[in-house]
């Protein structure tokens, strides 16, 4: 970037947890009609509502984008998604473990190809971008490739970016097997080539404790304490028949947790996707462990995994943000994550509010992530990947937002009536990266 950006809108961001009530105070802070500045390297500057201040710090190089009228978010943060599972989204009648074998499992070979793999990652970024996230843990396949075509195609697109090889050396047909010893070259290869480039970060990646032997995940262990930086990602406590298969195979593990915890995997860096068949004991262990909960509402009721208790996990301290988990998840968008997270809640006799769910969709999952000097807010120094949105799209929620009678109403009813179709523009790092093709109101910057 050569010049200074004033993008002007209805700008909303979190600045702290907002709890879990309606009234969330000043962790939720709404400037309507007002300007993100965006200085020359893509940063946040400051918010400006005077228009002659806004203009003495354009200067005349500077220039306004205007998006008066429209709703303007940080980008959001998907904490669990696969890029290889475009081909089986929306795949008919299967829970969990006939879905891995049945669908995903045959999908995710194509990866071994190098050209298959970055055709596979470009899509799969610049839909996440046309769905509002710029930020995304992302499981590719168990191939190197796959890997780094992802960091790649992140790198040209200046996202942050968390991901890591999968691995896997059991339980899993030919062609997606790897063994110990290549994949821990693998891995420290692509930690040394990939690991703090750019925005991309490692996320040493066991896909769930059937797929790796206990040398394998004694490896990922390995790797976690050689390298304090990276993270992890895995899956746990999912589905019951999962689980049951879990204390079969490692018959001396307290829980599925256990497992990992059992392998040196349970740390401050660690993300678990699901969480929904933990125990009181599981969630005291990710608590003082400082790891985290990646709650895929979408995923859940689809694949038929489970309700997952939000409200426990949060009396019992441990910290919970949204992935989408496409594909077992229908949808990328986090908007729809929100408005399926609030129904699963609802089944417990749970309120999500719309501050809590954006929370854990941005500064949330960033604070998690150890990110927050970067993203999930327009604090000032963070990067500018925000996402401009309307705030209705279509009669229906135009009628609703319309007779909204305060913030939280209308914030509830664009996160819950709301999907990517609502999504103008998306920008990571002070740059457009995606335009809706018929959004032609605003200047190009
Ligand atoms: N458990 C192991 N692999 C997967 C996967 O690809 N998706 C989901 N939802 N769960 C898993
Ligand atoms: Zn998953």
């Amino acid at each position: 970037m050569t010049h200074r950006i004033a993008l002007c809108g209805d700008l909303l961001d979190l600045t702290a947890d907002p709890g879990w009530q309606v009234d969330a105070g000043p962790a939720v802070r709404f400037r309507p009609d007002s300007c993100l500045l965006i200085d020359e390297a893509g940063r946040v500057a400051g918010v400006e509502a005077d228009a002659a201040a806004v203009d003495a710090w354009l200067g005349s190089a500077g220039q306004r984008v205007d998006c008066r009228g429209r709703l303007v978010t940080p980008g959001f943060v998907d904490t669990h998604v696969h890029a290889p599972q475009l081909d089986v989204i929306a795949s008919f009648g299967t829970e969990l473990l006939d879905w891995l074998n049945t669908y995903t499992f045959p999908a995710e070979r194509k990866f071994a190809d190098a050209l298959e793999a970055r055709r596979g990652a470009e899509l799969f970024l610049d839909a996440l971008l046309a769905c509002g996230t710029t930020s995304a843990m992302v499981f590719p396949t168990v191939h190197k490739v796959s890997a780094e075509a992802l960091f790649e195609a992140g790198e040209a697109r200046g996202m942050r970016l968390l991901a890591g090889k999968v691995l896997m050396d059991r339980h899993a047909p030919e062609g997606l097997l790897d063994d110990v010893e290549q994949a821990e070259r693998d891995c420290v290869d692509l930690i040394e080539r990939w690991h703090g480039r750019s925005r991309l970060a490692y996320a040493v990646t066991p896909r769930f404790a059937a797929t790796s032997t206990p040398e394998q995940l004694q490896m990922a262990g390995r790797l976690c304490a050689a390298y304090p930086g990276v993270y992890l990602q895995t899956h746990v406590a999912e589905n019951r028949a999962e689980v049951r298969w879990m204390a079969e195979l490692f018959p001396a593990a307290r829980s599925y947790l256990d497992i990992y915890a059992g392998h040196g995997l349970v740390h401050d860096r660690s993300v678990f996707a699901h969480g929904i068949w933990l125990d009181d004991a599981d969630r005291a262990v990710l608590r003082d462990a400082r790891a985290s909960i990646a709650f895929c509402p979408s995923s859940n009721m689809f694949i038929g995994s489970g309700l997952f208790d939000w409200g426990q996990a949060e009396a019992q301290g441990v910290a919970v943000h949204l992935g989408s988990d496409v594909g077992g998840g229908t949808a990328l968008s986090q908007l729809r994550t929100m408005a399926d997270g609030y129904k699963v809640l609802a089944l417990q006799g749970q309120k999500l509010t719309a501050w809590k769910a954006l929370y854990a969709a941005t500064l949330g999952a960033a604070s998690q992530l150890r990110l927050e000097h970067e993203i999930g807010s327009f604090r000032p120094g963070t990067l500018a990947d925000l996402v401009v949105w309307d705030w209705a799209q279509g009669p229906v929620a135009q009628r609703r937002l319309e007779v909204a009678r305060d913030l939280h109403e209308r914030v509830f009813a664009w996160m819950t009536l709301g999907d990517e179709r609502n999504v103008v523009a998306t920008w990571v790092a002070g740059r457009e990266r995606y335009r809706r093709p018929d959004a032609t109101a605003i200047p190009q910057p």
